[in-house]
Formats: structure tokens, C-alpha cells, sequence
């Protein structure tokens, strides 16, 4: 075939060829126009029509036509095909590998905590009192004044109350509500469920957070922890006790800390005694903790008084039985050599991370 449109095949290979080079949307869309728009080579022959005579004319344009459609179709078949493949590559990259976050590609602003201190001296000291064959047992924080003070043997208005700085909750209750200034009224739970259940005799520690209106300094908080022990059973003397106590120093602090018991008063325990070790912030030479003593007191301990088993049913006649409770935060402050107990309430990451 002659005239304008001799080459129309081989125009339109070379647009679909060029067409076929274009990698991105905004590639083909800058080129379209030269593709198969104004500036197309089509274009200029549509215009090279115009010479023909009429039927002629109308053969060429419907080819060129044809031709035009045919152009079009493969630019958009080519922009769909090209925006899927940009749109998959965009999920791809917007893609959170969970996989990475699990194997710590996410770095330092996660990070592992552990126990604190306290929570970890209180888990060892159970550990000791479960190897010498005592059970682990808790009471509530918050106490009627009962459970608190009477029935250990401190009736209102009894001097000895002066012992214990006493926060009062007010629930709006005729009964008068305390936060525990000890754990010492766990064991009156204690004795309570076994003289209930027949269960005696009682060899338990019972340890929990306590609070007193102190002011804090280096060796107190209002806030702290006991664990409470309670032995009743029959036939049981001093000598228990005190065996009891050297046991559990020598297995938590080691052989080389001292230990003594001390005379002293508690409404609940007759005899009574304190139980201090050496300080080990300055091996007994005297410092600001020990207040220049050289000894630090862990907690008192005594001889059930007889008047503490009757209030609960228990005849004391037939049993005996021993107690003591010493400070948790103490055993900590001690064993890890820090000056002033404060520390431990602070949250410095730099203090906590040493125990980590
Ligand atoms: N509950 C007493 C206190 O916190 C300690 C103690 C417990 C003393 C058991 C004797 C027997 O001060």
C-alpha cells in the first residue's frame, strides 16, 4: 500500500516498543501525550489526511482510528500493570516484621525489669525458713484494732501502744480500722484457722508490708516489711527460739556476722528479747546507720504469752510456742552494704539496676 499511511504498522510497533521501556507511572504519564496523544505521530498523520480524496479519506482515518485504540489500550493495559507493581512494593516496605521486634531489633527502649530488692530478700528469706521446715503463710494489710493490738495482748490505752505510730483508716465503721504496724496480728489468723480446723501444731513465717507514722531516716520507712514467724506446738522452750534465730543469721548473712539477743518488752511474748547482728556497713566500728553502736536490730522475738493463746482458744496449759518478726528491709540494707534505706523507695535505675 502507498500514501500517508504506508508505514501505520511499523509506527505503531515503535510506540508500543517505547511504550514496553517506561518503568513507573510518572514516567508514562510525562510521555503519554507523545504516545498516543497531541504530540503522537499519529497526530501528524491524521493531518496528513487532509489531502485524500474523500473515500480514501474515510479508509485512512477509520484505520488510523483503529490504529489510535489500539495505542491507547496498551498505555493504560501498561499504567495498570505498573501502578499494581508500585502499590505491592509499597506494602512491602510499609511491612512490620514482627520477627525482627521478637529478636530485639527494636533496641533499648524495650528493655527486661526485674524483682526489686526487696521482693528478691523477702523470696530468699522464705527460701531459709522453708528449708528448716516452716511454711509460708500471709495476712491482710489493713487490721480492726483487734487483731492489731488486743488480742496481742494490748488493750486501748495500754502504754505499750506507744510502740507502734499507727496510721487509723477511717471506713466510716463503729470499729476502729488500722494499716498494721506489724505483722504480729497474722498470727493470731494463724492460731485462729487451727484452733478452727484442729490443725495444730503452727510452724509458719508469715512476711508483708507494714506501715508506721515514723519519719524515714537511714534505717526506717513508713512503709516496710516484716516476716513474722510463729512456732506452737508442745514442749517448746527458749532454746528453740534461739536456736531458731542463730539458724536463719547464720544462713542469710553467713558465719562471719554476729548475732545477739537482747532483753527487751513486747505485751505479746514473755520473755522478750531483740535480736540485733554486727553492722555491716562498718563491721561493728560504729557509723551514721548503727548510730555509732556498732550493732543493728533486725526484730524482737519471745515466749508466746499465755495471755495471747487464751484469747484465741488455744489451752496453755498444753501448748507453748514462740515468736519473732524482724524487718525485711533491714536483712537487705544489711546484706548488701546500703548506708541509708531510703535508697531502696527512690526508683534511681542506677541504685536498682545493681540488683538486677
Ligand atoms: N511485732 C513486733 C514489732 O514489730 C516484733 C515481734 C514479733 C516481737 C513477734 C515479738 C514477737 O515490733
Amino acid at each position: 500500500m502507498t500514501g500517508p499511511l504506508e508505514n501505520l504498522d511499523a509506527v505503531v510497533e515503535e510506540l508500543l516498543d517505547q511504550l514496553a521501556a517506561f518503568t513507573s507511572v510518572e514516567e508514562l504519564d510525562a510521555h503519554e501525550p507523545v504516545l498516543a496523544g497531541r504530540r503522537s505521530p499519529l497526530a501528524a498523520l491524521q493531518k496528513s489526511l487532509g489531502g485524500l480524496d474523500p473515500e480514501a479519506r474515510r479508509d485512512a482515518g477509520a484505520r488510523l482510528q483503529a490504529a489510535r485504540t489500539r495505542v491507547e489500550a496498551a498505555v493504560e493495559g501498561h499504567r495498570r500493570r505498573l501502578a499494581a507493581a508500585e502499590r505491592e512494593r509499597r506494602l512491602e516496605a510499609d511491612r512490620l516484621d514482627l520477627g525482627d521486634v521478637v529478636a530485639g531489633a527494636v533496641p533499648d527502649t524495650l528493655r527486661a525489669g526485674h524483682p526489686g530488692l526487696v521482693a528478691r530478700t523477702q523470696a530468699e528469706l522464705e527460701d531459709v525458713f522453708v528449708a528448716m521446715g516452716f511454711r509460708v503463710a500471709e495476712g491482710p494489710e489493713v487490721e480492726s484494732d483487734w487483731y492489731n493490738f488486743e488480742a496481742l495482748n494490748i488493750p486501748p490505752a495500754h502504754p505499750a501502744r506507744g510502740m507502734w505510730d499507727t496510721f487509723y483508716v477511717d471506713l466510716g465503721e463503729p470499729e476502729t480500722v488500722v494499716l498494721r504496724t506489724h505483722t504480729s496480728p497474722t498470727q493470731v489468723h494463724l492460731m485462729e484457722a487451727a484452733v478452727r480446723d484442729g490443725s495444730l501444731p503452727i510452724h509458719s513465717v508469715m512476711p508483708g508490708r507494714c506501715y508506721r507514722r515514723d519519719t524515714p531516716d537511714a534505717r526506717h520507712l513508713a512503709a516496710f516489711h516484716q516476716v513474722e514467724g510463729l512456732v506452737v506446738d508442745r514442749g517448746i522452750t527458749f532454746a528453740d527460739l534461739a536456736g531458731v534465730i542463730e539458724t536463719f543469721t547464720r544462713a542469710y548473712f553467713g558465719t562471719d556476722v554476729d548475732t545477739r539477743l537482747r532483753p527487751s518488752y513486747f505485751p505479746f511474748t514473755e520473755p522478750s528479747a531483740e535480736f540485733e547482728i554486727t553492722c555491716q556497713i562498718c563491721r561493728g566500728a560504729g557509723c551514721r546507720t548503727c548510730s555509732h553502736t556498732g550493732w543493728i536490730e533486725l526484730g524482737g522475738c519471745g515466749m508466746l504469752d499465755p495471755a495471747v493463746l487464751e484469747a484465741v482458744g488455744i489451752d496453755p496449759d498444753e501448748w507453748s510456742g514462740f515468736a519473732f518478726g524482724f524487718g525485711i528491709d533491714r536483712c537487705a540494707q544489711m546484706r548488701h552494704e546500703i548506708a541509708d534505706m531510703r535508697a531502696l523507695t527512690e526508683n534511681d535505675a542506677r541504685f536498682l539496676e545493681q540488683f538486677s
